[in-house]
């Protein structure tokens, strides 16, 4: 089954709006892991305007299932994520002020950069991802930097899918073959929702991993967290 990693992020922009500490973020992790969420996604900006470099800190004693920490992999971040030792690191290529995540990696253009790095995580025993638009030149790049998995940038996919679903997943299905073709796990997010994963799931059954933060976050707004984590579930199966 593929497992769902539930990012926090938005928990963390709702705190920081009053400065205290409610919601309490640690709490939260820990609450969507006893209803039944098989992993925390975190993804600390250099800003920290959500997620911030002491909650990951705080985060990685207590939490029971897989950890993964997104973010551009500059000097803090790597400093940051060898010394907690997440399971997983996933590198997206956004420039500091960006809004969220919003491209894969020219895994072409940044090959020695990204194998430097992905090099140096795997000696610290870190699990390495790296985000991915469906471009296959990209996704055989990304096999030779020797990176673990991929992380399919599914934004297009989410947005085309209310237009002609289709359409919208014939290129993932080729990059997930094609990722699959190369010897890499396979995650995907962005903007996944209830609307769309389950097609998403039913026709690439092989992913590994979503992470979702934004629709998740949102639906427990209406549903309670026990129950959202329950229905998003049941999408996976
Ligand atoms: N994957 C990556 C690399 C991201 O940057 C984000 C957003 O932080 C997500 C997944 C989750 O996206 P969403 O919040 O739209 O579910």
């Amino acid at each position: 089954m593929t497992k769902l990693s539930v990012n926090i992020n938005k928990v963390a922009t709702i705190r920081n709006a009053r400065g205290g500490n409610i919601p309490d973020i640690c709490q939260v992790a820990l609450d969507c892991e006893r209803f039944g969420a098989h992993g925390i996604t975190v993804h600390p900006r250099p800003d920290e305007r959500h997620i911030r470099y002491q909650d990951v800190r705080d985060l990685k004693p207590i939490l029971t299932t897989e950890f993964n920490i997104e973010g551009y992999p500059s000097a803090d971040f790597l400093k940051l994520v060898k010394s907690v030792k997440p399971h997983q690191v996933t590198l997206v290529p956004d420039p500091p002020g960006a809004l969220t995540s919003n491209a894969g990696w020219d895994t072409i253009q940044h090959q020695g950069f990204l194998k430097e790095i992905i090099t140096d995580l795997k000696q610290a025993g870190i699990r390495v991802s790296i985000f991915i638009d469906t471009d296959i030149r990209n996704i055989e790049s990304a096999a030779t930097t020797g990176a673990d998995r991929v992380e399919l940038y599914t934004e297009p996919y989410a947005s085309d899918y209310l237009i002609n679903r289709e359409k919208a997943i014939a290129p993932f299905i080729r990059a997930a073959e094609c990722a699959r073709a190369c010897g890499l796990g396979l995650n995907a997010g962005h903007d996944l929702s209830l609307v769309n994963l389950k097609y998403l799931i039913e026709h690439i059954p092989w992913i590994d991993e979503v992470s979702i933060g934004h629709a998740l976050i949102s639906d427990a707004l209406y549903f309670g967290l026990e129950e959202t984590i329950k229905k998003y579930k049941d999408q996976l199966k």
